[in-house]
């Protein structure tokens, strides 16, 4: 019996991947939430703004699970994992025998203090019911205090603000989405929101909440009628270091997906695992990387010696902008493909030596999947070739 636990993006590759590869044996994948797993991403987006409904964001059928032989346990949290015996348990009694483990915990939405008694209602977007708490709580004219200007309060806020709602963005660093993008895209999405009305306040010092709303020591109070806190998320280890796995802010694995333990394997947000394209280890969240690491992870639980060496990239959906990265952008010089400040054009970045390490585009969906395959290969270019938008990037990456 192979056990994942984790009902979610990498558990679902992962249990895929099993069946594909040919393993027949029983896994038992497990999920704390009660939802059929379901897709983040949307959940900042259509999921607080579109009509459809909410089977839309299912990663598959909820018929597929028993047509595949794996059997969901849902709503069931693992509570404790025994590595010498070999078992895990559910809930406080119930005790499972496996051969194999996958972690595939993810993470959590990290908190303010105060939030859970904050009278003004304060919402985290991380599960389908976050978001549809959220949804409900949207409408025009409503006052929306937004705490953190990353991937997630970016995203609420395109769609708060779509919603005709008035947004304020608070951070206490000095631009946005600054984990993701560098300086130079971080105005140019900071400029599209204030384009829309959106009030973005930056180096705001530290948040607190308060009575009517939140309180920045930098930029003073902001009233609200709800506050949104997109502050980032925590990895859940807890279950791992309970049981004697190593962690350090992720649980720790090799190129292979292996934990401290042989027979327990981990993959996606949860995991730290050592930086394919640098020194040292990584924590990486993405969807791109929990889908190809829980694929790795599942071929190496049978038996393949794969290591993981996947080109990280994400994107992001506000207003009218599809923004997507692959790759390393935050080193090397780059080279601008299209107009720049425009709502279409690609900045491609390069070592000294001319080998492409990563890319960034705006509303450049056909030519990252090119821009890809060029960092994939570490592709060494003519900059002159990539800034000429005339050049067929799909030529080059062939
Ligand atoms: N007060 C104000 N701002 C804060 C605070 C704080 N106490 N703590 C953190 N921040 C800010 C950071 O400066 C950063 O700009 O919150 C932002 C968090 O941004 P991200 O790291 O992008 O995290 P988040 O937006 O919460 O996204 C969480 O969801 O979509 C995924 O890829 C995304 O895995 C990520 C996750």
């Amino acid at each position: 019996m192979i056990c994942i636990i984790g009902a979610s993006l990498a558990g679902d590759m992962a249990a895929a991947t099993l069946r594909q590869e040919g393993y027949a044996g029983p896994i038992l994948l497990i999920g704390d939430e009660a939802e059929v797993p379901y897709d983040r991403p949307p959940l900042s987006k259509e999921a607080l703004t579109g009509d459809a409904p909410e089977s839309r964001f299912y990663l598959r059928a909820e018929s597929w699970y028993a047509e595949q032989g794996i059997e969901l346990r849902l709503g069931a949290p693992v509570t404790a994992i025994d590595p010498a015996a070999h078992t895990l348990r559910i809930g406080a009694v119930e005790v499972v025998k496996y051969e194999k483990l996958l972690i595939t915990a993810g993470a959590r939405a990290r908190t303010l203090p105060g939030m859970e008694a904050s009278p003004v209602p304060a919402y985290v977007v991380r599960t389908l019911e976050d978001a549809r708490q959220l949804r409900a709580a949207l409408r025009p004219g409503t006052r929306v205090a937004i705490v953190g200007a990353g991937v997630i309060g970016m995203e609420v806020a395109a769609s708060a603000s779509t919603r005709g709602c008035h947004v304020s963005v608070v951070d206490f660093a000095d631009r946005v989405m600054a984990r993701v993008l560098p300086p130079e895209l971080s105005a140019y999405m900071a400029e599209l929101h204030t384009s829309h009305g959106v009030d973005l306040l930056l180096d705001a010092g530290s948040v607190s909440l308060t009575a009517t709303g939140i309180r920045t020591s930098k930029r003073g109070d902001i009233d609200s009628d709800l506050i949104v806190i997109g502050i980032g998320v925590v990895p859940n280890t807890e279950l791992a270091a309970a049981a004697g796995l190593a962690c350090r802010d992720g649980i720790i694995v090799d190129e292979y997906c292996r934990t401290s333990d042989a027979d327990i394997y981990a993959a996606g947000d949860v995991t730290r695992y050592p930086n394919p394209f640098g020194g040292g280890d990584i924590r990486s969240e993405n969807w791109k990387h929990a889908q190809n690491q829980a694929v790795t992870a599942a071929r190496n639980m049978l038996g393949k010696e794969e290591a993981y060496g996947a080109v990280s990239s994400m994107w992001s959906d506000q207003y009218d902008v599809k923004l997507q990265t692959v790759g390393d952008i935050g080193t090397g010089a780059a080279t601008l493909r299209g107009e720049a400040n425009s709502r279409k054009f690609m900045l491609i970045y390069q070592n000294e030596a001319g080998v492409v390490l990563g890319a960034l585009g705006i509303n450049q969906a056909k030519d990252m999947r090119f821009v890809q395959m060029l960092v994939e290969k570490r592709a060494v270019v003519e900059p002159g070739l990539l800034a000429d938008p005339k050049q067929d990037l799909r030529k080059l990456a062939a």
